[in-house]
């Protein structure tokens, strides 16, 4: 059996890979950061796979582990799978570690024996945040350790249900050489809780900072490497949380959960239309609501657009919540399709509550508001409004129609704005009780809500 020696040097900033030593890496510019990495051996000669057939036992979905947190459940396809590898990324201070000890204490509740093991906290801080949130269970067990190997050990000894690490960047692995935090030590740490989760059934959930400039390893690193990747998003000046499912092997993804954060830690909201809408100003031009459709579950939210003539040489746009190459994009639609002057106005645009909308249908909400705040007119505050538009001026149609039109009904709307395409595939009867409107255009816009 042969062995083929092979040099590999790895940036400790970026993870960049090179058979030869570099002075300075030449994906991030970094000086003096490559190092020699253990020499893998790659074995030739000896065959170690097994084959299978494809048909046979065992292509059953496997048992879940459902939390009993329905906002959490949904967002992981129903419960935690064994043997998977979850990573909830988030800023510092959004409230993943709350929400971890909530999520074991509800493991804890059915009974299940759950390990948490920290890099971050003492144990007195833990079990400060476990008295705040009530949590009190001789089936947690917490420990604080860097060290992956030995965390790997402690598993073996608890043999627990449920493993969570909170966070990645504070673990290390003793085989390499480089800091906690860094790409290599991020990486290599994720590798062996991987092997640990596949080799054991053991399901693992790993907790990681979102960084803002890749100086230190984010979670973005680790997305190929792990099952299903959560955020926890939202404004910290905020009450609301909104966990994000953006990659998932065992369920789809565009789920979301919403929690809001209390003084006794996350509670769920079952109600976020009602949530995102709670402070809606009514009768003021610039503001309109438009029916989301996030994953499986329809949400209410307020789009609001602020135009006003710019005092700069140079015209602002911001927006939040939204795609700001979008409200570009729309911009120029209104400025070629309908002649109105905007070059030399200030565009703000917002979803409220701190919630982030990526679908094409906010597209209509967005001009809709961007027109009422231009022409200072109030679009009728029991009216939604959901279409994507093209370059053309054309409203396009978009999905989930019926789901939209019974939240927008259930929050006691009365007029539906939708693209005419949507509606024709609508089944008639569907529409009971809301009044629709058909759009095609940018103009037949501009005609329906603001040509008196
Ligand atoms: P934490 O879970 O420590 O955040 P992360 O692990 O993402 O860094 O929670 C951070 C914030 O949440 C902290 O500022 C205090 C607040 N908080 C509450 O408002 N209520 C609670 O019950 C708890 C435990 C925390
Ligand atoms: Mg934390």
């Amino acid at each position: 059996m042969a062995a083929r020696e092979q040099l590999l040097f790895v940036c400790s900033s970026c993870g960049y890979e090179s058979r030869k030593w570099l002075g300075r890496c030449p994906d991030c510019g970094e000086w003096d950061t490559l190092s020699e990495q253990k020499k893998r051996k790659i074995r030739v000669g000896k065959t170690v796979a097994e084959v299978h057939l494809l048909v046979g036992e065992g292509g059953e979905e496997p048992m879940r582990l459902v939390t009993g947190i329905s906002e959490l459940d949904r967002v992981l396809g129903g419960g935690i799978v064994p043997g998977s590898m979850v990573l909830i990324g988030g800023d510092p201070g959004i409230g993943k570690s709350t929400l971890i000890l909530q999520l074991l204490a509800a493991l804890a509740r059915q009974k299940h024996k759950v390990l948490y093991v920290t890099g971050e906290e003492s144990v007195g801080q833990i079990r400060m945040r476990a008295d705040r949130l009530a949590v009190q269970s001789s089936n947690i067990f917490i420990a604080t350790e860097n060290s992956v190997q030995a965390i790997i050990a402690l598993s073996e000894e608890v043999k627990p249900a449920f493993l969570a690490v909170d966070s990645i960047q504070t673990m290390y692995s003793e085989e390499t050489g480089s800091a906690p935090g860094s790409v290599t030590q991020v990486r290599e740490s994720t590798s062996l809780l991987v092997s640990l989760a596949k080799n054991s059934g053991l399901p693992i959930i790993l907790i990681g900072h979102v960084t803002k400039d890749g100086a230190i390893a984010g979670p973005r690193v680790l997305e190929h490497m792990v099952d299903t990747v959560l955020y926890f998003e939202g404004d910290r000046g905020q009450v609301f949380r909104v966990l994000r499912t953006v990659k998932n092997r065992f369920g789809s993804t565009n789920e979301i959960g919403v929690f809001e954060m209390k003084e006794s830690g996350l509670a769920e909201v079952d109600n976020p239309s009602a949530l995102f809408l709670a402070e809606r100003p009514v009768n003021v031009p610039g503001s309109v609501v438009m029916p989301s459709v996030e994953g499986t579950r329809p949400i209410l939210v307020e789009v609001q657009a602020l135009v006003s003539p710019s005092s700069l040489g140079t015209a602002r746009r911001t927006a939040i919540g939204a795609d700001p190459q979008r409200l570009a994009l729309l911009t120029a639609v209104l400025e070629k399709k309908i002649g109105v002057t905007l070059f030399d106005h200030d565009i703000f645009l917002n979803i409220a509550g701190g919630i982030r909308i990526d679908e094409p249908a906010l597209d209509l909400g967005v001009i809709v508001a961007l027109l009422s705040s231009l022409y200072e007119k109030v679009v009728d505050p029991t009216t939604v409004v959901c279409g994507e538009v093209g370059l053309a001026g054309e409203i396009r149609g978009v999905g989930q129609m019926e789901m939209r039109l019974r939240e927008a009904r259930r929050l006691g709307f009365k007029t539906f704005l939708m693209p005419e395409s949507s509606n024709r595939r609508l089944e008639a009867g569907e529409t009971p009780g809301m009044q629709v409107h058909t759009v095609r255009t940018v103009h037949d816009v501009v005609e329906r809500l603001f040509v008196p």
